[in-house]
């Protein structure tokens, strides 16, 4: 039976690593080095609550330009701009900005490393579409602008709160350089319910993906390192392997 306080990422075998789901209205940090495949997997997790759970999203793009997020998307067969004018997706621009670049865009965050800017326009996003589940990739950028660490848990804590209380479920992606460690700035894993991280390790001359559920609050979750594959589908993990 479906539990009304659980979330299903629809991500085959994530599901069942955690519960039957994530816990609603609680916000996850999605942490990984460069390549683990933090945004095609935060991408999945709105794309499938739009096309099978009939639950909106936004998406907080702050490194990838949203036309460069529409692209790479096609290549796993998901139309985004499809969502957006069905209203079930909004992908709110916080990178041109950054870039001193201008944004064609509908949804342009102008101040991309002020917290109180993005909320507000997630706020306004949300009414717009009913949103249910939020993804901001990457907070590590956010990170790199406030650079005092007692600053980004603060400010990370803010957007996280926020997001919880008007009802959103998120994942917030976190760029680390070091697999042994789960956060950039040492910071992000305090502020958030709940830890995922995509490993990407070399194992001989190859790099494996594979995923860790290492924190959720108020849930059990498996406690193992479980095999992960990105395929022209998307993320697929497989919850009765191991990785050791
Ligand atoms: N069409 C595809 N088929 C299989 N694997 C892919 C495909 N596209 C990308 N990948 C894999 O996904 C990785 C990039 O994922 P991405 O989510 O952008 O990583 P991150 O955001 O963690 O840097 C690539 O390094 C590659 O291994
Ligand atoms: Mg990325």
């Amino acid at each position: 039976m479906d539990d009304p306080k659980r979330m299903p990422t629809g991500i085959e075998g994530l599901d069942e690593l955690c519960g039957g789901g994530l816990v609603r209205n609680k916000s996850y940090l999605l942490s990984g080095i460069t390549g683990s495949g933090k945004s095609i997997f935060a991408l999945q997790f709105l794309y499938n609550g739009a096309t099978k759970y009939d639950e909106s999203g936004i998406l907080i793009t702050t490194e990838e330009h949203p036309r460069q997020v529409r692209e790479n998307a096609l290549n796993f067969g998901w139309d985004l701009k499809a969502l957006e004018d069905e209203n079930k997706l909004i992908i709110i621009d916080a990178c041109a900005a950054k870039l001193g670049i201008p944004s064609q865009e509908k949804y342009v965050d102008i101040r991309p490393f002020d917290t109180r800017s993005m909320i507000d326009q997630v706020i306004t996003a949300q009414e717009r579409i009913d949103a249910k589940r939020a993804v901001i990739d990457s907070t590590t950028s956010i990170g790199f602008y406030l650079q005092d660490p007692a600053k980004i848990r603060v400010e990370l804590l803010r957007l996280s709160s926020t997001l919880k209380i008007i009802g959103l479920t998120s994942l917030l992606t976190c760029e680390i350089v070091d697999e042994d460690k789960i956060s950039r700035f040492g910071v992000e894993g305090f502020m958030t319910d709940g830890v995922i991280v995509v490993h990407y390790k070399k194992t001989g001359a190859v790099r494996v993906h594979s995923i860790e559920v290492l924190k959720m609050r108020g849930s059990e979750h498996s406690n193992k390192t479980h095999p992960l594959d990105i395929t022209s589908k998307g993320v697929v993990t497989h919850p009765r392997e191991e990785i050791y």
